[in-house]
């Protein structure tokens, strides 16, 4: 087992290895003395896992559970309603502990919910989706969905503790895998070339984990440098801008996260590389190792359509865009442009 802390304040270690959940009361024993502890998962993951993480408590703590259905659909007003009812009829004070055993959508959720319950309840991530290991468990960003848009309403609420079996990576489908994988390319194109060439072998095991931890080890120092996300942080926004609007162009259905984020990735570097911004011969090493991951590398949006969406974003600030652009793989950085700037940019 590895095992990081994350600089932020409070500090909170993330545990990375094999057969963790059945170790999960152990595991978040010194987090406090809680009465109850209440685990929110999805209708998939249920199947899968939470009896084996209830079992973990034995009898001395009260255990309870809610199931929300799978999907990004329940990241919603509704749901969080329904997570209060529940932390409610429970009885939960601030003494107890919620834990959010799932991928980034119970993650973002769950997290909203202990952020705001009784203005805040201790929270443990239990992240079973590649995505969610790597990235959104990670960093204390929550959030829910509302009908203006995704990740609209949240906030920054660090997990006490997270908890990264590699185990449950296993029953992913291998879509949901190669989501993940996405992630895993963003952060070795802006910080790590020697990454880049371990994640071809990501399906052996130890590489797996290996993997894993030093991405983890990534956006450590990048959100203990930026906990609230006001400058450093958008480095890892690589690849999202464009792929952003990609999964926009398509209402969210046709391409997940991870494969907007790899169009995105590729789109991005063709136009640095012609711009003369990042070095020959990245943007195919990018398109290459993506396409291995069973990743698309591109998609049917012109300039416009990239252009407008892009500054339709409310999170351009000052009407700039901030794109992330890569030197060469493993090292990255900010270009703003205005908008005319950004339009001649894409129109090379
Ligand atoms: N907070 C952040 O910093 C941050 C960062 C990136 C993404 N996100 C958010 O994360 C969400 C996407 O997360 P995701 O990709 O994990 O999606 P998800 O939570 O919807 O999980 C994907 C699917 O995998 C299933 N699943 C989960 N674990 C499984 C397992 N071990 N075996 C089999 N099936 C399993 C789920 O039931 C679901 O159907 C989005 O809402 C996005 O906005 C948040
Ligand atoms: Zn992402």
């Amino acid at each position: 087992m590895h095992t990081l802390t994350i600089q932020t304040k409070p500090a909170y270690p993330v545990y990375i290895g094999s057969d963790l959940i059945r170790n999960t009361g152990s595991l978040v024993q010194n987090l406090g003395d809680f009465e109850r502890v209440c685990v929110v998962t999805d209708d998939n993951v249920e199947k899968l896992y939470l009896q084996t993480v209830l079992d973990s408590f034995g009898e001395k703590v009260q255990t309870a559970s809610i199931v929300i259905p799978h999907g990004e659909q329940s990241k919603c007003l509704a749901s969080l309603g329904k997570l209060y009812d529940f932390f409610s009829e429970q009885k939960m004070t601030r003494s107890d502990l919620i834990i959010a055993l799932g991928g980034g959508v119970v993650g973002d959720l769950t997290g909203f919910a202990a952020s705001s319950f009784l203005r805040g309840v201790k929270y443990v991530q239990i992240p079973t989706t590649l995505l969610a290991q790597v990235d959104s468990s990670v960093g204390g960003k929550t959030a829910i969905d509302i009908p203006a848009g995704k990740n609209l309403v949240g906030s920054f609420y660090q997990p006490s503790a997270v908890l990264c079996d590699i185990d449950t990576l296993s029953t992913l489908s291998d879509t949901i895998f190669s989501d993940g994988c996405a992630e895993i390319i963003k952060y070795a194109c802006i910080y790590d070339a020697s990454l880049f060439d371990l994640i071809y072998q990501i399906h052996d095991r130890d590489i797996l984990e290996k993997i894993i931890t030093r991405c983890l080890e990534i956006k450590a120092e990048v959100v203990a440098e930026d906990e609230k996300d006001t400058g450093l942080r958008m480095i890892l926004n690589f690849g999202h801008t464009l792929g952003h609007a990609v999964e926009k162009k398509y209402h969210f259905s046709t391409y997940t996260h991870g494969q907007g984020v790899a169009i995105g990735m590729v789109k991005i570097t063709k136009l640095s590389e012609k711009a003369g911004l990042t070095a020959p011969g990245t943007v195919k090493k990018i398109a290459e190792l993506c396409q291995a991951m069973k990743l698309p590398i591109d998609c049917e949006i012109s300039n416009e359509e990239l252009f407008d969406i892009c500054c339709l974003d409310k999170k351009n600030l000052h009407h700039m865009i901030h794109l992330i652009l890569l030197k060469e793989i493993g090292s990255c950085f900010i270009h703003k442009l205005s908008r005319e700037e950004f339009s001649d940019f894409l129109n090379q």
